[in-house]
């Protein structure tokens, strides 16, 4: 299993048979409430109507085409939807199967862009402590998490890491971005100066890290980094695999936080989860050199099986109408504030170390116990759970990212079993002390 504790597991094993809008059926006959959507994905709902019915006709008029030297229509009308959606100016697709995909097609595409253009002693890639951008040998090179780098090494070459920007010390309790850090961008720099800048290909980061413990950017970090890679002519990539497609409140995090890169990577909640797959987005300029500057006929030597897969392409039609149409991407934002403020009510709870937000994108990070790291925080997933009410556990932190289709009383109920699980875990290192 992935990611899993498999040992453990196959002792107690947790099934999911059935789901409903914002509800799972576990295989015991509980219905239990999904604060995560399935894995940071399911934005829509579950088995939402419109997707459903997508994938249903779909399916009756054409299963599978290839995209290689041949095409369909549905990925090209969902390359224009996904531009018209994108930041002013990212206006080319490529479509792959999953956030690790699209990271590693995101960096092949930045060293090859500048190849396009002559220069190619443009390769290093810098990434980010902390960051976690799937498990292809370029996603775990970028990566910043420590396990997934050393037990598959040796990784890419030329990678470099800017420092993490969580700092409990100045910025526990913000909501939204934090107000100190912007400095942590001037990193960059010094990494263009060590490297030399000339051989430096792309940056890349998640603009909220998710999957290590929901990191906001501090106020002005993303804007300084942008201009330090233009500074530069390095390109900018926002992995956007949990923040696109309205988690923030907004299409992407690019809008909301007003900082647009020069490639976009996509996954998660532009099927909604429904079916695998992915998306790059770029800046017209990135898919211009390769047209302008390809000495071949193939222009990108690149490409999946079920890159742009028929049912994919169906189900993110959909899924795009019920974010813009349906109007779920307002009302993800519409209902952040109150996420926040009920959120924020747990500061002071004991063991409860920082709660950071933005949009329906929130982490509860708990004081670490003795008895080794994730042991809190998958206690207090484990009441919740018993509770009805199914969070993450990230590390110590409690994430939370919930289907856009909550109301405020479900929210209530997330946070009254958030307090309650923070209250028995107490007594419970209270009774173990
Ligand atoms: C920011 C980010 N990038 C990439 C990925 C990898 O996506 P996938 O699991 O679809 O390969 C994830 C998954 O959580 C992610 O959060």
């Amino acid at each position: 299993m992935p990611f899993t504790p498999n040992r453990k597991f196959k002792q107690a094993p947790r099934l999911i048979v059935g789901s409903e809008g914002l509800y799972y059926d576990l295989a015991d006959g509980r219905r239990v409430l999904d604060a995560i959507a399935g894995l940071w994905c399911v934005n829509a709902g579950h088995r939402n109507p419109r997707i459903s019915a997508a994938m249903k006709a779909q399916i009756d008029v054409l299963d599978y085409a290839s995209n290689f030297q041949i095409g369909h229509p549905g990925a090209f009308e969902l390359a224009e939807r996904l531009a018209q959606m994108a930041p002013a100016g990212m206006d080319h697709v490529f479509f792959t199967n999953s956030g690790s995909e699209s990271v590693d097609t995101a960096l092949k595409i930045a060293v090859a862009y500048h190849r396009a253009r002559g220069d190619a002693g443009r390769y290093r890639l810098i990434g980010r402590e902390r960051a976690y951008h799937g498990v292809g040998f370029g996603g775990i090179s970028v990566g910043g998490i420590g396990r997934q780098r050393s037990t598959f090494g040796p990784l890419l070459n030329g990678v470099d890491h800017l420092p993490h920007t969580l700092d409990l010390a100045r910025n526990a309790f913000s909501r939204g971005e934090p107000a100190h850090g912007i400095e942590k961008a001037d990193a960059l720099e010094a990494l263009l100066t060590l490297h030399d800048a000339s051989t430096v290909a792309a940056v890349i980061v998640e603009p909220v890290a998710g999957s290590t413990g929901v990191l906001p950017p501090p106020r002005g970090y993303l804007k300084r980094l942008r201009e330090i890679c233009d500074k530069h002519g390095v390109l900018l990539i926002f992995d956007e695999v949990i923040t696109g497609f309205g988690r923030l409140g907004a299409n992407f995090a690019a809008d909301l936080f007003g900082v647009v890169p020069d490639i976009i990577t996509t996954a998660k909640g532009l099927t909604n989860g429904a079916v695998p797959m992915g998306a790059v987005l770029m800046r017209g300029a990135v898919h211009d050199a390769f047209m302008q500057g390809s000495v071949s006929a193939v222009e990108l030597s690149h490409g999946y099986t079920y890159s742009g897969h028929p049912l994919a392409c169906a189900a993110a039609m959909a899924t795009l109408d019920a974010y813009l149409q349906d109007g779920l991407i307002a009302q993800a934002g519409a209902l952040s504030p109150y996420f926040e403020e009920c959120l924020h009510a747990l500061r002071g709870l004991p063991g409860v170390a920082d709660v950071r937000n933005v949009g329906l994108l929130a982490g509860i990070e708990l004081q670490p116990w003795a008895a080794g790291p994730g042991t809190h925080a998958q206690a207090v997933a484990q009441h919740c759970l018993d509770a009805g009410v199914l969070v993450r556990s990230v590390g110590d932190t409690i994430a939370l990212s919930p289907p856009f289709t909550l109301e405020r009383k479900h929210i209530d109920q997330i946070v009254d079993s958030l307090r309650a699980a923070i209250a028995q875990t107490a007594q419970a290192t209270d009774v173990a002390a």
